[in-house]
């Protein structure tokens, strides 16, 4: 336990900002007056990099690594480019992925009580699945190292060390003996999601998932390949428990996952390795509705309740696990109440769903 907790605040752009104050917000009426959290702001993204020509300077790189945690609005603006074509506004969770080695990037998806299921005859408790997703290696260890030749071609390599599946391996074992299983049979399950049946970096995967899988006899165990899993996700979502697969099927599914549950707006994350936690919604910038405020607030509001359990466990600061516990309760009463913003077909802006949370909050505690 800390007096204070150091955290790097990178807001980024498009949404970013108005969804990362939301989130800020909500966590300070959590702790109340006596928050050990420290919010500290440095600047990184593609309207940095429009001004001043840097997406990601060194000093904010140096305060996320030796903060506690770090938290992210959203980045990236389209067109806003590096001279290969890719966009300036990435770097700052790309690098941070690589260079702080946050190999295990936790994706829950879980449909809420109030929102609207795309799908039909799918009800809240029916969709409650983990993606997990590897965020250090895969087709994105490509990132700055592809070659274009000429421009007659390109090649982008995916790379898979057994360290790196292990690693990521291991962790769905210990996500799904922590979980309540399956919402379809309770069962706890880890899925392997991978294209074993055509490439041998996926069968490689596949081999070490099965290597690791003995230590873990109490987890039933299954491979799908993805293809099929976009058509499992859509048709039988309440099967799934956890799922491991590579960084970019990871990335693919995540979006697919989300439009399950509502949209991209529900979505929350935490990429985390063994010594830093960064935390950020799975949405992009969404430049579009950016200044408008309508943006969703859940996704960062629940990335940073999964901060602070993170926080939490690792330091065995009970206050923080308890804000998370409430900053969740509060946030299904919410959507569950229909404080629901217009990606989720409601009236409520941003300002209305963060206050609202904020009052929850306060009233939770004079409750207790
Ligand atoms: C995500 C995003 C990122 C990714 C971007 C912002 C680099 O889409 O976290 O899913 O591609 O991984
Ligand atoms: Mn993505």
């Amino acid at each position: 336990m800390k007096d204070i907790y150091e955290i790097a605040v990178v807001h980024g752009d498009g949404i970013g900002p108005e969804v990362c104050a939301a989130a800020i917000e909500v966590v300070r009426a959590a702790l109340g007056n006596q928050s050990p959290l420290n919010f500290r702001e440095y600047p990184a993204g593609a309207e940095h990099f429009l001004m001043t020509g840097e997406s990601f300077p060194d000093p904010t790189f140096a305060a996320c690594r030796d903060a506690d945690a770090i938290l992210h609005g959203a980045g990236g603006i389209p067109g806003v480019v590096h001279p290969d074509g890719t966009e300036a506004g990435l770097d700052f969770t790309l690098r941070l992925r690589f260079e702080l080695d946050l190999y295990a990037n936790i994706r829950p998806i879980r449909l809420f009580q109030g929102v609207e299921c795309p799908l039909a005859g799918v009800k809240a408790g029916d969709i409650d699945y983990i993606i997990l997703r590897e965020n250090s290696e895969g087709l994105y260890a490509a990132r700055g190292a592809g070659v274009q030749l000429r421009g007659e071609l390109a090649v982008d390599t995916l790379v898979q060390t057994r360290r790196g599946v292990e690693r990521i391996v291991r962790k769905a074992f210990e996500l799904a003996r922590q979980s309540n299983g399956a919402p379809k049979d309770g069962v706890k399950r880890v899925t392997c999601c991978d294209k074993a049946n055509v490439l041998r970096s996926y069968a490689f995967f596949r081999s070490v998932f099965d290597a690791v899988a003995p230590d873990y006899p109490d987890i039933e165990t299954e491979y799908v390949l993805i293809d099929a899993m976009t058509m499992h996700l859509v048709l039988r979502p309440q099967h799934f428990n956890v799922i491991v697969t590579e960084n970019m099927f990871g990335d693919i599914i995540s979006d697919l996952g989300a439009a399950t549950i509502g949209g991209m707006g529900l979505a929350p994350s935490a990429e985390l390795g063994d010594r830093n936690g960064f935390f950020q919604a799975a949405h992009g910038s969404a430049p579009d509705i950016a200044g408008k405020g309508i943006a969703n607030p859940y996704g960062t509001v629940l990335s940073a309740a999964a901060m602070l359990d993170w926080l939490g466990e690792k330091n065995g600061d009970e206050r923080l696990a308890g804000a998370a516990r409430d900053i969740r309760h509060v946030t299904n009463a919410a959507m569950s109440d229909g404080l629901l913003s217009a990606d989720l077909k409601g009236a409520w802006g941003t300002a209305g769903i963060t206050k609202s949370l904020c009052e929850r909050l306060g009233q939770l505690r004079v409750t207790i």
